[in-house]
Formats: C-alpha cells, sequence, structure tokens
C-alpha cells in the first residue's frame, strides 16, 4: 500500500511558484448573480433580497422561482409556476419500486441520492441542455424530491406510502406525506422558513460540486447527485444530524456547560458551530432560533432552546465561534417530529434550488473547472521489470 501521506524528502517548495489555497479557502472560483455571502456584515441576499426579509414575506415557492428566474413572481407567475411543480409532484411506478428495494438501513441521503440518479435514468432528454428544457428539469427536482423523501421515510417505517396532494404547499404536502396530516400554520411556516433559509448559499461544498460536474456538460441529474453526495458529510449539510444527536447525548440542559468545557479542552469538532466564511456569526441563524423558538413554545418542549443557549454561551466566552444554521435548524426539525437521519435529505429538498439555479449558471457561461496541484510525490524514476522489482 503506498503512504497516502507520503512526501518527497527531496521537495522544495519555491515560494514564487508554491501557491497552493487548501480547500480553496478565499479564492474566487467565478462570477455569480445568484446570491452573495457577506462575511463582514454577517448578511445574504439571493438575488439581491435579503434572506431574513424573504424568510419573513415570501413562501418557499417564491423564493425558488426567484432562484431559477432571478426576479420575484407576481401573483399569475407564482399560480403558473405552483401548477406546474404540483403537476410534476408523482413519481413513476419504476421509481417507486427503486425506493421500496432499498435496503431498510441505508441512510436517507444514499436513498435519495439514488433516487434523482433514476431520475435522470428515466429522462429521455437527459441530454437536452436547452434553457427551457433545464428549467423544466429543475422544477421536476423540486416536485418529485419530496415525494421520494417521504416514500423512503415511510417505506422505511413499514407504513403505506401517501400520494401527494396537489392542493398543498410544498411545506404542507412534505407534512402530509410523512405523517398523512398537516400540522398546525406556525409549524408549517416554521418549516418553511428553513427550506428557505436552506435554499442556497454560494459556492458551498455541494454547489462547488454541481458547478464541477456541470462544467463538463455532464445532465443536471449528475449533477445535483454529485451535490447531495458532498452535503452529505459532517462538515456540510450532515452536521444539522450530527447536531442533534449531540443534543440527544447531553440530555440535559444543566449539562451543557460541562459538555462543552470538556469537548473544547479535548478540542473536539463540536457540529453546528463555525463556517469557512463567516467568522462572527451565520446571517441565518437569528431567523432560524426564532423559529425553533416557537417550535420549543408550540410543543411546549424548552429544554433543547436552553441546551442550545448554555451550549452557544460557552463556545462564543472561549472560542468566539458562533452557531451555523444548522445549529437551530437541527433541533426545530426535531420539535416537528421528523427522524434526525431525515435531516440532511429535507436540506436537499431545499437546495436543489440553489443547486439548479448555478448549473442553469454554469451552463450558460460554461468554461470547464480544472485547477491545478502541486506534486510533492516521488521525483521522476525509470520502471524495472518486474523480476527487478524487490
Ligand atoms: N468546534 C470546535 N472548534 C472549531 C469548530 C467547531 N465546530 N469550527 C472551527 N473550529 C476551530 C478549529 O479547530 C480551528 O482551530 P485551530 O486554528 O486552533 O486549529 C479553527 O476554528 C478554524 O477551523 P477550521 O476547521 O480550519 O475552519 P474551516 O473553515 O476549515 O472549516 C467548518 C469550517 C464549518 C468545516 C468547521 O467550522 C467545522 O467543522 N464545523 C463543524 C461542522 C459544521 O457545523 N458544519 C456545517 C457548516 S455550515
Amino acid at each position: 500500500m503506498a503512504d497516502q501521506t507520503y512526501i518527497n524528502p527531496d521537495y522544495v517548495a519555491e515560494p514564487d511558484k508554491m501557491n497552493v489555497k487548501k480547500g480553496l479557502e478565499g479564492v474566487v472560483m467565478d462570477t455569480s448573480s445568484v446570491s452573495k455571502v457577506n462575511a463582514d456584515t454577517n448578511s445574504l441576499i439571493y438575488r439581491g433580497y435579503p434572506v431574513q426579509d424573504l424568510a419573513e414575506n415570501c413562501s418557499f415557492e417564491e423564493v425558488a422561482y426567484l432562484m431559477y428566474n432571478g426576479e420575484l413572481p407576481n401573483k399569475t407567475q407564482l399560480e403558473q409556476f405552483s401548477k406546474l411543480e404540483k403537476s410534476y409532484r408523482d413519481i413513476t411506478p419504476g421509481n417507486m419500486q427503486v425506493v421500496r428495494a432499498l435496503p431498510k438501513k441505508c441512510h436517507p441521503m444514499d436513498s435519495i441520492r439514488t433516487g434523482v440518479s433514476f431520475l435522470g435514468c428515466e429522462d429521455e432528454r437527459i441530454w437536452d441542455a436547452t434553457p427551457a428544457t433545464k428549467m423544466d428539469k429543475a422544477i421536476r427536482l423540486l416536485a418529485k424530491i419530496p415525494t421520494m423523501i417521504a416514500a423512503d421515510y415511510r417505506n422505511k417505517k413499514g407504513l403505506d406510502v401517501i400520494a401527494p396532494d396537489k392542493n398543498l404547499s410544498i411545506a404542507e404536502n412534505f407534512f402530509h406525506m410523512c405523517f398523512g396530516k398537516v400540522p398546525q400554520k406556525e409549524i408549517v411556516k416554521a418549516f418553511d422558513v428553513s427550506l428557505i433559509l436552506y435554499a442556497e448559499h454560494s459556492f458551498n461544498a455541494s454547489t462547488f460540486t454541481s458547478r464541477v460536474i456541470s462544467s463538463t456538460q455532464s445532465d443536471i441529474y449528475s449533477a445535483t447527485v454529485g451535490g447531495i453526495g458532498a452535503l452529505k458529510g459532517p462538515l456540510h449539510g450532515g452536521a444539522n444530524e450530527m447536531v442533534m444527536h449531540m443534543m440527544i447525548e447531553i440530555a440535559n440542559p444543566d449539562k451543557a456547560t460541562e459538555w462543552m468545557l470538556d469537548a473544547l479542552a479535548n478540542k473536539k469538532k463540536v457540529m453546528g458551530f463555525g463556517h469557512r466564511v463567516y467568522k462572527s456569526g451565520d446571517s441565518r441563524v437569528p431567523t432560524m432560533k426564532k423559529y425553533a423558538q416557537v417550535m420549543a413554545q408550540v410543543t411546549n418542549e424548552p429544554k433543547w432552546m436552553k441546551m442550545y443557549d448554555a451550549l452557544e454561551k460557552v463556545m462564543v466566552d472561549k472560542k468566539k465561534i458562533y452557531p451555523n444554521l444548522d445549529f437551530p435548524a437541527g433541533p426545530a426539525y426535531y420539535m416537528m417530529g421528523f427522524e434526525i437521519d431525515f435531516f440532511t435529505p429535507i436540506f436537499v429538498m431545499a437546495r436543489t434550488t440553489g443547486w439548479s439555479a448555478h448549473i442553469m449558471e454554469q451552463t450558460a457561461n460554461n468554461r470547464i473547472i480544472r485547477p491545478l496541484s502541486e506534486y510533492i510525490g516521488s521525483a521522476q524514476r525509470s520502471v524495472k521489470s518486474l523480476s527487478e522489482r524487490h
């Protein structure tokens, strides 16, 4: 086995040539008109609109339209868009068979990755990359991803799958397909807000992955599957699940301070804290925290938000590291009644809008993404025949 950490002892970095940006930190890879994360002002805009304003004043459907079209819809445009999205919610019997054939123990992120891949197999126009067709595929993904996630949820629990209800919004319909009923409006609003906040975040790891795949002129399904693969990791979207596992492990808010001090003393990475771009707070957190607090009130379950405050206080006091969106989203989804391993698939439901917007932008003005690496391996050598090698 080759030593994966091997560095040629004769390797000498040439300061003027050696310009490695580990993790691409600080690298501006391309222009984009989809969103802007401004670390200096802790702000985030989608197509010019502050995300907090969108969360308070718009539905997820309006934000999805904004992502794809660059402008918020008027009433007629929204009606047409929603009508089309609702008409695409059903999945084929073949797709349902795929969901049912998946091992019951596989993670729902693996299920949705497979489901989206299957959508690509079913699409006879997979290579058609004209803007109108790509937009149509983006709306199909928006409509079908929640259906596949909910079907997987019901199937894993041994329950009958519930068909989408075309009279309901995306958020209402998701509750309906998972639980067979739509909860009170405060819960639906909190969920809708989470979808808006999760919809887009510039060149994050999963969006960048989608753009790299699109840059090869591959199709939107492949790019979305790649995005799902990147989002699954605990350093990215998978953190919302890890936050809840951590809170359940702590169990008692009175133990949270001690738990965090211990974690910091042991140099543990605490999930739901820190961000590559924001260094003094995530713009989306105050809004999501407000709705997590609403969830605590409507479910009469104050424990998780008490724990939230205690953990945040120690982390900010000791390390000046702030919560990211996954920190309030984790307990909010838990209080909504979702199983923990469905938190990141819910993130997929939302982020498919951002991914598709970026995929369309990349396609419209494409250049293949192909960076360089600095070689630190063995110096050039000649191949010995098999008998000469010891
Ligand atoms: N818990 C404890 N320490 C943390 C931390 C966390 N969640 N996030 C960052 N730090 C510390 C690092 O240990 C490092 O300290 P050091 O300089 O003493 O070694 C410093 O802050 C910089 O962190 P680094 O991991 O280099 O930042 P990054 O930009 O490479 O990574 C994240 C950003 C988001 C991947 C990272 O903060 C993290 O792993 N967070 C937890 C996972 C998470 O919540 N992900 C969702 C992101 S939206």
